[in-house]
């Protein structure tokens, strides 16, 4: 199988990658540098240059809190130029893989979410993923909408690092506690995407880490498991004051039958801090 992926050097992109690498796919990794996902004509020469069976388009706007004072540059790229890239996908008879988010909903349940619930973004990041997710669908039917959530990868700008990060300049740290989500480590769910890619169930599929935690209680475990000295105290999202307001519940449970089951979130942090150690010390050597 031959996969193009867009936003290559991000922190999913990078995992999906390698991920295509260790199945035996022929992989075209495309960096932001190499096919600006706005540029139509761009993308429409490059698939048609390729011929990939299957797009993946991990390319998007992740600032969550900028998004609040940049929602049209945000929704340009989450939602316009996925369009783009989907029906250049569907002009070279390509399946399309949109990455969405938890964030689409507004976390006013307390139970987990299913592919079929209703939508609600609270947030211009939210609004913009949602409206990619219409925009992919609409302009490829053979599209596969991956939501996940709370994604931490090695080499990323994730929560894991800047908790460690923080451990190593002070001895508390403040983290909310009014959260709760799935930490998904994205090399998990990287794999999860080359199984479903070599299916047709075309939709929307909720890929993420079993289990569920509180951002207070996933900053515990990072330090537990890496045996850092670290007091977590607990805030309320009211506390920090972010620009924007995220869900206080975005768990996502599958509904399908056919539904592709990820590790633990713990799990995916212990082999993210195994990844993490590994790097570093290959760096060193
Ligand atoms: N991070 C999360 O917690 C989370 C949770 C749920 C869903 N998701 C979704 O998962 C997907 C992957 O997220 P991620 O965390 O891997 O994001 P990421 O690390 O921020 O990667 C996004 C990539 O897109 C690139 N990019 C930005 N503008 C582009 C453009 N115009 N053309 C081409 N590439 C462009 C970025 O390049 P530069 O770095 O050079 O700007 C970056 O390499 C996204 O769709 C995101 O919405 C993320």
């Amino acid at each position: 199988m031959k996969v193009l992926v867009t936003g290559a050097g991000g922190m999913l992109g990078r995992d999906l990658v390698s991920a295509c690498r260790r199945r035996g796919d022929e992989v075209v990794p495309l960096s932001r540098a190499e096919l600006d996902i706005v540029d139509g004509p761009a993308v429409d020469r490059t698939l048609a240059g390729h011929r990939p069976d299957v797009v993946v388009n991990c390319a998007a706007w992740t600032d969550v809190d900028g998004a609040e004072s940049h929602e049209a540059e945000a929704t340009r790229l989450n939602s316009e130029a996925a369009g783009i890239v989907s029906a250049a996908a569907a002009e070279v008879e390509a399946a399309i893989v949109h990455p969405s988010s938890d964030y689409v909903f507004d976390g006013a349940r307390r139970s987990p979410y299913v592919e079929s619930d209703r939508t609600n973004p609270l947030s211009a990041y939210g609004r913009s993923k949602l409206a990619g997710e219409t925009s992919v669908a609409v302009a490829n039917p053979r599209h596969f909408v991956v939501r996940s959530s709370w994604l931490f990868g090695v080499g990323g700008r994730n929560f894991v690092e800047t908790m460690l990060h923080l451990a190593g300049q002070q001895s508390e740290v403040l983290v909310v506690s009014d959260q709760v989500g799935c930490p998904t480590y994205t090399a998990h769910l990287a794999d999860a995407i080359t199984r479903l890619v070599e299916g047709e169930t075309y939709g929307v599929h909720h890929l993420a880490a079993s289990g569920s935690c509180s951002w207070y209680e996933f900053a515990q475990e990072i330090f537990d498991q890496s045996g850092v000295e670290c007091r977590v105290m607990a805030a309320t999202t009211e506390m920090l004051g972010r620009e924007a307001p995220r869900p206080p519940y975005s768990v996502l449970h599958s509904e399908r039958a056919d539904a592709i089951e990820l590790p633990t979130w713990r799990e995916g942090l212990t082999e993210y801090l195994r990844e993490r150690d590994s790097e570093r010390r290959e760096e060193a050597a």
